[in-house]
């Protein structure tokens, strides 16, 4: 019997044929269509400033180590080193903690490693100006694999497991050196209160210098994050000629503490290679120098685990992560774990008619979606448990919205891991967090939207192990009891830590006013989703409370004032004072006046905020003055020109009011939906994703924000969109002629496209095979189960949506 070939396929019977196809499926390699650098700069070419502040290097589905390369800041004004890389900055380490997508003063950039080529004067090893090194071409990435050319002749490739790094030098002829400072970390710009800094530490080497283990402590960062600590083992493949500890007076101007003119940066005090070098009571900067000889060979590699438990705990990662020194190992076990667990879930036709910039948009987003939060099971280090351990919820603000519904369709084992995660964090440290990095809960930004992430889960139906009475226990914190001030400077009147500062007023009064409290009018809106998202999981767990907080979800329409007039419409939410009567001197919702803390809205304008009420449109749209009016309103947001509110670069080059750069608007190019004119909501949400979303290093508008900007587009080619706290989609219109996903447990969701070549305006849509006229659907028509929606598509817009409008289960009149 002739064995047939893969390709002959005429040749083989329709049994092996389908396991053929099965197993070609199951090896498309989809890593291949993700761009790692989509985010990478901003509108300035060659810049990051107003970009993705995007994580670029090695990095498995939400683990722990985020290997890359660190780099300085050409220009402290626009400087954005949040995820390490930036285009035009000079190489400073490559370290092994990142965020991705961040803006605020950066976090991690910790455990380096540097190779120099020389330490000789000027070369001071703590000074990272003396030895920083410019690249030269292109750096290259693809999943799980980063490369870069030094000036200095250094090439540097590497691959990342969860918790371990590998690195491979290739050094020119001449000294080899790596560099490991402990006290290296991604600073913030000079002056920011919240950047973060070096503490102490130990480093320690080992087996005549082929390794080294110890530990950072760090400081600070955006989140204002207390110190904790980073334990590492270092490896090299080639035992150094020559290794040696070194010590120095900490010079680096944390405030309060150091300043840098008490004599600028000292030399280092070298130990010997049986030193254990430890930062001591000064908290003195430490680190170790390993140098190999002229003549021994110019590939070096080293590899190094990370752990926040223990040296041990960072030596058995690498032990059980990276076994071989090959790089291409690792590169290659990151590749699948990447089209396994994530890519290969969703299929999309690859053959020759399709349009693949939509294909690498596709797997790019669902790339960058699946870098943070961090899955630290088994590094916990701050109290015993069994559950799951989460950090780098930075932010749930950002990512409430439609982020974690994607993870609840895509990965509802990691999904369940993290909400039973953030319930931990509640029992053990008393609040659920909104943001949280370096196993520390803040910054709070706008209301506690761990409560709609939970809420979401609980109304689609997750349950497995989640114990759902602590989980509505910890929501009731949020909505009961008043945080602790924190005193942050950002915002001395209330904790920016985590919990609800301004509960305060929305407990005495429904809404927060303008006189105790700041972020009035956005965080009376949060506030009155996340008291619905209680009432949602109340009505299972304690149906006496669901009442209580849909009246208190109705808190928004306290604040809208029916006289503010703006552009020819009138009533906008609105500041009010703690007495009950409005501020009407000077008040124009186009401007919140900085946008910031101290603001009335944070992010965003009231003008903005006014369309942010998921959980009761029919309130809102009668608020505004009926269906025609709403529509009108909603046109005018995407006008040109007509923003007045400088957004810095959270508004770059967007001159509507609506901001898709910024995560408050996500929903709002969908509202048409409420008033059945869907053909606009199609029209209006797909020029923004071809407008803003781009197969390029300006691809998304502004930060990714740990992959909240790519969920939005991930939704949107899909042609749904999840309405938070509730279990409902809008339908929209897709991307793809057919595409395939694996949601839920093995489950099928196929969304096909019929016509797509002709226009993308709906014609008609059936789902589960049956005609449909309503213009959204809820979670178990074909999220449970699977199942197949089937849109007709065409170049005309068409009034198909004559079924019930969107539901408003928050409807409630004060
Ligand atoms: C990078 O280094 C080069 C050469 O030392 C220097 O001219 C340049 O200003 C540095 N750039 C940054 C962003 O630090
Ligand atoms: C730094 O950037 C700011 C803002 O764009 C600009 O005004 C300033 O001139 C820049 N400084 C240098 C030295 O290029
Ligand atoms: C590098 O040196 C500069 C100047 O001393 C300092 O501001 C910065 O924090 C150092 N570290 C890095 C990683 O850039
Ligand atoms: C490792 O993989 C990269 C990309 O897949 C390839 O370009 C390179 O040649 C490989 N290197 C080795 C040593 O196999
Ligand atoms: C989706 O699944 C259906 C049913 O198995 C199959 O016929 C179709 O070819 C698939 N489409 C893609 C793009 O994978
Ligand atoms: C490509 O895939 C699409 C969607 O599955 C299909 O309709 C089309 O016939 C295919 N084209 C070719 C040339 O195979
Ligand atoms: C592919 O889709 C993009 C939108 O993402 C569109 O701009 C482009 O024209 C399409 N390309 C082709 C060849 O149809
Ligand atoms: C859930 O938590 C509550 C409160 O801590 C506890 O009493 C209960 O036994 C837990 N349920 C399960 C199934 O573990
Ligand atoms: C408001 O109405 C006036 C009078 O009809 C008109 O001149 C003006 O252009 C309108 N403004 C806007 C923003 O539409
Ligand atoms: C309410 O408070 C504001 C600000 O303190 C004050 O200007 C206003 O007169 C007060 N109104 C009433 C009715 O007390
Ligand atoms: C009322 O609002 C204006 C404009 O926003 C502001 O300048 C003023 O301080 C506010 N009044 C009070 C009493 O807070
Ligand atoms: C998922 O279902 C497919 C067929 O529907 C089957 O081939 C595959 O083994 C299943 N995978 C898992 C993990 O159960």
């Amino acid at each position: 019997m002739r064995v047939p070939k893969i390709g002959a396929s005429h040749q083989l019977a329709p049994l092996l044929l389908g396991m053929v196809k099965t197993i070609l499926a199951a090896q498309v390699d989809y890593s291949q269509y993700v761009n790692p650098f989509m985010g990478s700069e901003g509108p300035f070419p060659g810049q990051g400033y107003g970009g993705g502040d995007i994580f670029v290097g090695g990095a498995r589905p939400f683990g722990v180590a985020k290997v890359g390369i660190d780099t300085t800041a050409a220009n402290w004004s626009t400087a954005v080193l949040n995820g390490g890389w930036t285009p035009d900055g000079n190489v400073t380490a490559v370290s092994m903690m990142h965020e991705s997508g961040t803006g605020g003063a950066p976090k991690y950039g910790l455990i380096p490693q540097m190779p120099l080529t020389s330490v000789d004067s000027p070369v001071n090893l703590l000074d990272n100006l003396t030895y920083s090194q410019p690249r030269v071409g292109n750096d290259s990435a693809s999943v799980g694999y980063f490369k870069t050319l030094l000036q200095n002749g250094i090439q540097i490739e590497l691959s990342a497991t969860r918790h371990a790094g590998i690195i491979q030098y290739s050094f020119p002829d001449g000294e080899k050196h790596v560099l490991v400072d402990l006290s290296h970390y991604l600073p913030g710009s000079p002056g920011d209160a919240n950047g973060q800094f070096y503490v102490g530490g130990e480093i320690q080497i080992e087996d005549s210098g082929k390794a080294y283990t110890g530990y950072g402590t760090y400081v600070g960062g955006w989140n204002n994050g207390a110190p904790f600590t980073v334990y590492f083992y270092g490896e090299f493949s080639t035992a150094p000629g020559t290794a040696r500890t070194f010590t120095g007076t900490n010079t680096d101007p944390m405030p309060r503490y150091q300043t840098l003119a008490n004599g600028g940066i000292v030399q280092p005090t070298y130990g010997n290679v049986s030193d254990k070098a430890t930062s001591g009571p000064m908290n003195d900067r430490i680190g170790a120098l390993f140098s190999w000889d002229s003549e021994s060979t110019s590939q070096i590699s080293s590899r190094v685990g990370i752990s926040l438990i223990s040296t041990e705990k960072a030596r058995s990662y690498v032990e059980s992560e990276i076994s071989s020194w090959k790089l291409n190992d690792t590169v290659q076990s990151a590749v699948e774990e990447w089209n396994q667990g994530v890519f290969s879930k969703t299929r999309v036709p690859l053959n020759s008619t399709a349009n693949m910039t939509n294909v690498r948009l596709l797997y790019s987003s669902l790339y960058f979606i699946h870098l943070m939060p961090s899955d630290r099971t088994g590094e916990n280090p701050l109290w015993q448990s069994d559950e799951p351990f989460w950090d780098d919820f930075y932010t749930l603000w950002d990512i409430f919205r439609c982020t974690v519904s994607f993870y609840h369709i895509y990965q509802p084992t990691y999904y369940e891991s993290m909400i039973r995660g953030l319930i931990d964090i509640w029992k053990h440290q008393g609040f659920l967090p909104d943001g949280r990095s370096g196993n520390w809960n803040g910054l709070v930004q706008g209301g506690s939207n761990a409560d709609n992430m939970l809420a979401d889960a609980y109304v689609k139906g997750l349950r497995g192990a989640i114990n759902w009475t602590e989980g509505y226990a910890a929501m009731r914190t949020d909505a009961e009891v008043i945080p602790y001030n924190t005193y942050d400077p950002t915002d001395l009147s209330a904790s920016t830590k985590e919990g609800r500062g301004a509960l305060g007023d929305w407990l005495e009064l429904g809404y927060v006013s303008q006189d105790r409290n700041t972020r009035c009018i956005s965080r009376t809106v949060e506030y009155s989703l996340n008291d619905f998202a209680l009432s949602q999981v109340a009505n299972g767990e304690k149906p006496s409370d669901q009442e209580k907080y849909l009246n208190r979800s109705a808190g928004w329409q306290r604040i809208w004032n029916p006289d503010v007039q703006s552009l020819n419409f009138t009533g906008f939410l609105a500041p009010k004072f703690s007495n009950g009567t409005f501020n009407n001197t000077g008040y124009d919702p186009r401007y919140c006046y900085d946008c910031e803390w101290l603001a009335y809205t944070y992010e965003g304008v009231p003008w903005e905020y006014s369309f942010v009420i998921p959980h009761d449109m029919e309130t809102l749209i009668d608020f505004m003055g009926g269906a025609d009016t709403f529509d009108s309103r909603l046109d005018l947001m995407f006008e040109p020109d007509m923003s007045v509110q400088n957004l810095g670069s959270n508004g770059a080059g967007i001159t509507t009011i609506i901001n898709i750069g910024n995560e408050p608007d996500f929903a709002t190019p969908y509202l048409y939906n409420y008033i059945n004119k869907q053909a606009k909501s199609v029209q209006r949400s797909r020029g923004l994703g071809y407008q803003y979303f781009k197969d390029e290093a300006y691809g998304v508008p502004g930060n990714s924000d740990a992959g909240a900007m790519n969920s939005w587009l991930l939704w949107q080619m899909l042609g749904i969109y999840p309405v938070v706290t509730q279990p409902v989609y809008l339908l929209v219109s897709p991307w793809f002629p057919d595409l395939n996903m694996t949601i839920g447990n093995n489950q099928t969701l196929r969304i096909t496209a019929n016509g797509l070549d002709e226009g993308y305006y709906v014609q008609s849509v059936k789902i589960n095979g049956q005609a449909w006229t309503k213009n959204w659907f809820e979670h178990e028509d074909v999220m449970t189960q699977g199942g197949t929606i089937e849109f007709e598509l065409g170049p005309e817009a068409k009034a198909w949506d004559t079924g019930s409008v969107p539901p408003s289960p928050g409807h409630r009149t004060v």
